[in-house]
């Protein structure tokens, strides 16, 4: 494993630190416990973007949802600038993007970007709507409903609508999965130059590992369930970094030393359905 956080470059927010310490969470799956995740433990330092890549199944999506306090731990402990995570949704500070996009369905793209404005009881910064909407390159989409738009438009909408309100910590959960290669690295770079000049707490669940080598700070590989971190990749080059960072050899090395990382068997999914205890 390699060494400690990044210290985050200087920014007068508040972005918050996270703590996940020695945390286990099952689920009821018939008369069985599922045991997603166990024994996981995560310092993230206020600003740092941390990727997390593992095999499908491993508790990325669980962790996210703990931090966002949408699920608890079943044991151990999670905390968000210090606080229970809920905290952090209450004071509107938590920008999600969930991996089912969950965009309200009746309603234009703008509309569902101007959400957390609504949610926040705030005047809509129509903007800060514009602004998104153009970031995302669906100028033009304004008024078009979800039903409308492909699976890669939606996961823009949703990804817009994480940043409305400048969030301090940002959960992205494979945000950039339905979108064709070329449209997905546009939207990496554009999420690294945002994150510049705004830097946030991030969390980047994906199963990309260019994309997280790309954006993050530290990318973390998870085992196969129950998830735990088997590895933590320091990634410390200058920021803004541009796409053709991936077409230098020092990106290769980091990327296929990840790639060889998730092929190993302990990176496999246990074949039982569990890790469960009957
Ligand atoms: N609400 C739930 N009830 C029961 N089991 C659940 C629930 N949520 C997740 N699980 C189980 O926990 C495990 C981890 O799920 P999770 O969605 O966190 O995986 P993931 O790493 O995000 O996978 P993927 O890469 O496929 O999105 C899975 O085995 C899943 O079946
Ligand atoms: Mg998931």
């Amino acid at each position: 494993m390699t060494s400690t956080a990044n210290a985050p470059s200087a920014t007068s927010r508040s972005t918050p630190g996270v703590e996940i310490r020695g945390v286990a969470k099952s689920f009821r799956s018939g008369r069985r416990d599922l045991v997603a995740i166990d024994g996981l433990d995560l310092t993230i330092a206020p600003g740092e973007f941390v990727a997390l890549l593992g095999p499908s199944g491993c508790g990325k999506s669980t962790v996210l949802r703990m931090l966002a306090g949408l699920d608890e731990p079943t044991s151990g402990l999670v905390t968000v600038d210090g606080e229970s995570p809920g905290d952090l949704v209450a004071s509107r500070r938590l920008g999600i993007a969930f991996q089912e996009h969950a965009l309200m369905p009746w309603a234009g793209v703008a509309a569902n970007i101007a959400l957390p404005f609504r949610i926040a009881g705030r005047r809509v910064d129509a903007e800060r709507v514009a602004e998104l909407v153009e970031l995302v390159g669906l100028t033009g989409f304004e008024k078009a409903r979800p039903s409308q738009l492909s699976g890669g438009m939606r996961q823009r909408v949703s990804i817009a609508r994480a940043l409305a309100l400048h969030p301090e910590l940002l959960l992205l959960d494979e945000p950039f999965g339905a979108l064709d290669a070329v449209t997905r690295r546009r939207m990496n770079v554009e999420l690294a130059r945002v994150w510049s000049e705004e830097p946030a707490t991030t969390v980047l669940v994906t199963h990309d590992v260019d994309e997280a080598v790309l954006l993050a700070d530290r990318v973390v590989v998870l085992s196969g369930r129950p998830g735990r971190v088997v590895h933590v990749e320091d990634v410390a080059w200058r920021r803004p970094r541009a796409a053709g960072l991936t077409r230098e050899p020092r990106f290769h090395e980091v990327v296929d030393r990840l790639t060889a990382l998730l092929d190993s068997p302990h990176a496999e999914q246990d074949p039982t359905p569990s890790g469960a205890t009957p």
